[in-house]
């Protein structure tokens, strides 16, 4: 007998999805088609009414593309999926179906460069003003502005200090104030975390990274309830970041593999800031999983694993970092996370370019600091890169 859909758990989901098997192609088909055909007008506007659940143009819905919203649905834990064309793609259409032009945002400080730079030029030209705070202080934060806010939004683990904030607090402080909650969860993917079932309102992933996992295409993904999702992909559906099939097929192909990835990526990366925290070399680890983390007792409480990223401070200069990173032979050098192939990137020059010194420091960002996607290959010959770059310091 076939499990029912609330029994499954993520590895299953991940390979299967959440719908009962039927006679027919054992993979999802690409639908490759902008428009679909109708017998007659009554039908065309059944579905244009969402009254049949048929799919009219591509850009509104697509068959290929729901079958992945199922799944991250079901891995997020919640009613319903948006699946576009980016990670930026998700964040604005949650944001503008969400936030009205004279209404306010409260976001954290530590987010993804992007991010940042729609929050402090693309929103305040449109009229809506955010205003930033130390994510230690987020909580407090959102309780204090009462009314004031139509939004909170932060990441958890952050880009790319690794900092955490208690996300069940935050669900709480936003609940009491009346404002909606929403989560980048693009660094420790719904495997390590399931933000909506500790009541945020909206999660939103960078589908580029880990869902995606193979470093070939570009996607993102708003979940909520079906009533706040209703809003966001009606703002998704005008602001026209559609996924193509194609790229949804491939975002598929890749959710196969999540669990089993994501495991390799916490395991990979909990030895290499274990070892790496022995070396003389680096001033610094920035590790959830490590006990000195300072917040490791709260990501031990809401994250089934760590993730694998973590950021490293050398114990040198910007110069230092540039040839730290020059001498990475495994290790490719190259922006993005979540794919299998590891990756270094040096934030200043990279995610976080263009943002001043001071901005650079609030943000706990260092010169000498070197941000790594540990990948999933052995263990040992990452490590044993490392070190050979580390060497080249001397
Ligand atoms: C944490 C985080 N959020 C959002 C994004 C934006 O995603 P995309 O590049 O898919 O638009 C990125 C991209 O690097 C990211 O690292």
């Amino acid at each position: 007998m076939r499990m029912r859909e609330n029994e499954r758990r993520p590895s299953t989901i991940c390979v299967q999805g959440t719908e009962e098997q039927r006679p027919g192609p054992a993979v999802m088909p690409i639908v490759q088609t902008s428009t679909f055909v109708f017998e007659s007008q009554k039908h065309m506007l059944e579905s244009v009414q969402g009254k049949s659940g048929g799919h009219v143009y591509t850009r509104w819905s697509n068959p290929t593309t729901k079958h992945v919203e199922g799944k991250i649905s079901a891995l997020e834990g919640t009613e319903d999926t948006n699946v576009v064309a980016s990670g930026m793609a998700a964040i604005s259409s949650a944001v503008f179906g969400m936030v009205k032009g004279g209404e306010k945002i409260l976001s954290t400080d530590s987010i993804y460069g992007g991010t940042l730079h729609l929050f402090k030029e693309v929103l305040p030209q449109n009229g809506i003003e955010v205003d930033f705070v130390d994510i230690a202080e987020f909580p407090d934060a959102i309780s204090e502005g009462r009314g004031k806010y139509r939004l909170c939004f932060f990441e958890t683990p952050t880009n790319p200090t690794l900092k955490v904030v208690d996300i069940e607090r935050v669900a709480e402080a936003a609940r009491s104030a009346g404002t909606t909650s929403m989560i980048d969860n693009t660094f420790a993917s719904p495997i390590n975390q399931k933000p909506h079932l500790l009541g945020i309102d909206l999660v939103m992933n960078s589908a580029t990274k880990y869902l995606g996992g193979h470093s070939d295409l570009i996607a993102g993904t708003v979940s909520g309830s079906a009533v706040t999702m209703g809003r966001v992909r009606e703002a998704a559906k005008l602001l026209g970041g559609t996924m193509d099939p194609f790229a949804s097929f491939l975002l598929d192909r890749g959710l196969k593999t999540l669990a089993i990835r994501v495991e390799r990526h916490n395991s990979n990366a909990m030895f290499l800031a274990q070892e790496l925290s022995k070396d003389s070399r680096i001033r610094a680890v920035h590790y959830p999983g490590l006990p000195s983390h300072e917040h490791h007792a709260v990501a031990r409480k809401q994250m089934n694993g760590f993730g694998g990223m973590l950021s490293i401070d050398l114990d040198s200069d910007l110069k230092g970092a540039e040839t730290f990173v020059d001498s990475l032979r495994i290790f490719l050098n190259a922006v993005s996370l979540g794919g299998v192939e590891s990756l270094a990137s040096i934030p200043s020059l990279t995610t976080h370019y263009g943002f001043d010194e001071s901005t650079l420091r609030e943000m706990g960002i260092s010169a000498s600091a070197v941000r790594l996607s540990v990948g999933i290959e052995d263990p040992a010959d990452l490590l044993a890169d490392l070190k050979q770059a580390l060497d080249s310091l001397r």
